[in-house]
């Protein structure tokens, strides 16, 4: 049978390709990669899709994920035999992407100032993070490719995701972390599920160049996000918000953005169902960075050397990134926020990044550390819980709905990352009564 996925280097004069068994992050020319669709799937499988929201007992169509498993086929199973999809899908007995869908929390909107405001808690996925979305796809290539350990560096919350598809899955994981800088309780998930801890002194992507080194001597298999399979599965989130609004695309699509792998996701996502016919419109996409780790803000927005860092049609001035990465190295800059999940200065997806805010002509913002936790406590008011990253949804939008770049008008779909996992960050914001929406106690 002539294979119908296959993995391809995403740089247009490159476009090395390679068979969905290969293990690799990049081709051989080092660009990264996507997972790529040899059949375009029929627009009448959106009726397919809405009839599973009643699993009839089948995890495959619980699953959020899974649900939508003819868009990101890369098994290359019978879709509707329940016997293959139960050999070859990794799922967490159906939790990935259940519960998550946009909802209207009107003292967010009433805050930010848009009515049409939906914002979609990923935190409320089994490890309580998007990251499930990406790792259960991830997982299941690792599966496809026999392997029995996995590897990855984290802010904590891919770590905690991996170590509980790889105890589920009955693989190793070796999870390395900055020390010092991973809220307790996702820190608490990798002990938890069995992982192996490594400290790394330095930052998040410190860690990253010591895992990826690691995994490039045959430490593992990697499940970061620049491992594209992790990409498929978080194009789900974004599938999720697109059947609630019955297919008829939002004007704006806003993440925060640390490593940038959403931001890829929500772009190749978008890029798909434009060119396969099912959605006419193009929402526009907003990442919000924090102040303190703002690398993308600064490059797209051209506030180093001028220029706008842009994917200009698969031709990025790489050197720009390069050159300021050196900048940084050279004067100690190096990403601070209390927001740990986003504090990273070297988006490993940045071109990806960037050629997802090309073809949705995105932008981006950025937000204090001040802003996130008014935000996280806001998406508390509505009895959601959200980590401080998610916060910068909130703030991002006011942000950009203040600087008339979002209309009070438009639609806009907001993605809460995270669920709160450091629960010292709520209580000391709302004992200091000085904070915005903070709840002190009395005594
Ligand atoms: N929000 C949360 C809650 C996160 O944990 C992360 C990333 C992001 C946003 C940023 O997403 O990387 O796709 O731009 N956390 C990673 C981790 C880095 O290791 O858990 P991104």
């Amino acid at each position: 049978m002539q294979a119908q996925a296959y993995q391809k280097c995403i740089e247009p004069t490159c476009g090395l390709e390679y068979p969905i068994t290969d293990i690799r992050i990049e081709c051989d020319k080092g660009h990264m990669l996507d997972i790529k669709y040899k059949t375009i799937p029929s627009t009448s499988l959106k009726e397919v899709f809405y009839k599973r929201r009643n699993p009839m007992s089948n995890i495959f169509n619980e699953s959020g994920v899974w649900r939508f498993r003819e868009l990101l086929n890369f098994c290359q199973i019978d879709t509707e035999n329940i016997d293959q999809c139960s050999k070859r899908l990794v799922s967490l007995d159906g939790a990935e992407g259940r519960q998550s869908k946009p909802y209207h929390m009107s003292k967010v909107s009433d805050y930010v100032g848009v009515q049409n405001l939906w914002l979609q808690p990923e935190g409320y996925n089994p490890s309580g993070s998007f990251k499930d979305n990406g790792m259960t796809t991830a997982i299941t290539h690792a599966k496809l490719v026999n392997i029995k350990k996995i590897i990855c560096a984290s802010t904590g919350n891919t770590s905690a995701s991996a170590a509980m598809y790889a105890a589920n899955e009955n693989m190793e994981c070796d999870v390395y972390i900055p020390s010092g800088e991973v809220a307790p309780g996702k820190l608490g998930q990798a002990f938890q599920f069995g992982a192996q801890v490594i400290e790394v002194k330095g930052n998040f992507d410190d860690a990253l160049s010591t895992s990826l080194k690691q995994a490039s001597q045959g430490g593992g298999y990697t499940v970061n996000s620049v491992n594209p399979f992790r990409i498929e599965g978080q194009k789900t989130i974004i599938f999720r918000a697109l059947e609630f609004l019955d297919w008829n695309p939002p004007d704006w699509i806003v993440y925060p953005g640390g490593a940038l792998g959403n931001t890829s996701s929500c772009g190749k996502c978008l890029m798909e169902l434009y060119e396969w016919g099912w959605i006419k419109k193009i929402p526009r996409l907003a990442v919000v960075n924090s102040e303190g780790a703002n690398t993308l803000y600064i490059l797209y927005n051209g506030k180093f050397e001028g220029s706008k860092l842009r994917w200009n049609k698969g031709k990025p001035d790489t050197s720009l990134v390069k050159r300021y990465y050196e900048y940084m190295d050279k004067n100690g800059i190096k990403p601070k926020t209390k927001a740990t999940a986003i504090q990273i200065a070297k988006p490993a997806n940045i071109l990806k990044g960037l050629r997802a805010l090309e073809f949705t002509n995105g932008v981006v913002a950025q937000v204090s550390d001040k802003e996130m936790l008014d935000g996280m406590a806001l998406v508390g008011l509505n009895g959601f819980d959200c980590e401080m990253a998610s916060g910068a949804v909130p703030a991002g939008i006011k942000k950009l709905v203040e600087q008339e770049i979002i209309k009070k008008d438009d639609t806009v779909i907001g993605i809460l990352t995270g669920r709160q996992k450091d629960s010292g960050i709520p209580v000391d914001y709302h004992r200091n009564a000085e904070n915005k929406f903070a709840n002190p106690p009395r005594s």
